[in-house]
């Protein structure tokens, strides 16, 4: 194969599953190698020599910090490499979105990166793994993908690590973005941006974690009270991200507790269970030490969460201006 060198990083999902049968539901995750799956797209001569290396063979639902940081470590080793010219990561869908904000906050943004997933098995009828795939080769190949972070490849679109979210759990369509749209739209042919690259500097915005400190993830729901705070903090939760109702509001008892959680110094931001919108800061959050979400999704204001405490950054202020950058 001639053409841009990509390196692809597997981890399973779905993109590497396999049901035995096209119409088989229950098929696993993670059962084709990075091998079998380069020889199966050899075929498709997409323009790119592809190399690959196994990180893990999972379901994303088992993403682990021990997976994280090998992934880290084999990405920073690949976007070092001089005759590199882009990533792509294969990922199950059901935690893209969480990897994909992990690596844009941690890696240097100089070449593309492009995270790609399938909603259906290989083996599945209509599987949409290998068009995905061919979509990714088709934006990892083109030098305009870099300076825009961690790209995730779903459905002809291309998202931004920032603002993609898995909206619908199952169809080929299941991805979507906000506050902003998709960044571009691609087929195997084709691929047209939208908006110029966003990310200033080339370098990494934080440190890759040397450990994952434990924040809690509150859901709420009707008459929810303080007591779950206290249980998290005596298991040594070092922040709070909270999905709390509507625009982040929350029951009183909890209120009181997580203040008081965050004038011991734990970081607490408000983020929404509802399925998409702001959370801006409200005016009692200067009163009560709280972090607004903002555009971010529980999930993901957690792993940002994580990623700013491991930085040594708790600063309620400080982590309210990381949670606003794109
Ligand atoms: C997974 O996340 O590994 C399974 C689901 C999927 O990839 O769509």
């Amino acid at each position: 194969m001639s053409g841009p060198h990509l390196h692809v990083l597997a981890t399973g999902g779905t993109i590497a599953g396999r049901g035995g049968s096209p119409t088989r539901r229950d098929y696993r995750p993670g059962q084709i190698g990075i091998d079998e799956f380069l020889a199966r797209i050899e075929p498709l001569a997409l323009g790119a020599r592809l190399t690959g290396g196994q990180v893990a063979n999972i379901g994303s639902e088992d993403i682990s910090y021990a997976v994280w940081a090998r992934l880290h470590a084999s990405a920073s080793a690949a976007l070092d490499d001089p005759a590199v010219d882009g990533l792509i990561i294969t990922h199950g869908t059901d935690t893209a979105e969480e990897t994909a904000l992990l690596l844009d906050r941690t890696l240097p943004t100089s070449k593309p990166i492009v995270l790609v997933g399938a909603m259906r098995a290989a083996d599945a009828v209509g599987s949409d793994g290998w068009r995905n795939f061919a979509n990714a080769v088709q934006v990892a190949r083109d030098p305009a993908a870099a300076g825009r972070g961690v790209l995730v490849v779903m459905g002809d679109l291309v998202h931004a690590a920032r603002d993609v979210r898995k909206a619908i759990t199952s169809g080929t369509g299941a991805f979507r973005s906000f506050p902003r749209g998709p960044v571009a739209a691609v087929t195997p042919t084709s691929l047209e941006w939208f908006a110029d690259p966003w990310r200033v500097g080339a370098g990494a915005l934080y440190p890759f974690p040397a450990a994952m400190p434990e924040v809690a993830l509150i859901h709420c729901c009707a008459g929810l009270d303080g007591r779950i705070v206290a249980l998290h903090r005596a298991a040594g939760a070092q922040g709070f991200v909270v999905a709390g109702f509507g625009e982040g509001t929350m029951p009183e008892p909890l209120r009181t507790a997580l203040r008081e959680a965050a004038a011991a110094g734990l970081p607490v931001v408000r983020a929404t269970r509802v399925d998409e919108g702001l959370v801006d800061r409200a005016p009692d959050d200067d009163g009560d030490g709280f972090i607004a979400a903002r555009a971010l999704g529980p999930a993901k204001a957690r792993i940002l969460l994580q990623v700013l405490i491991a930085a040594g950054l708790r600063d309620p202020a400080v982590i309210q201006q990381a949670l606003e950058a794109r």
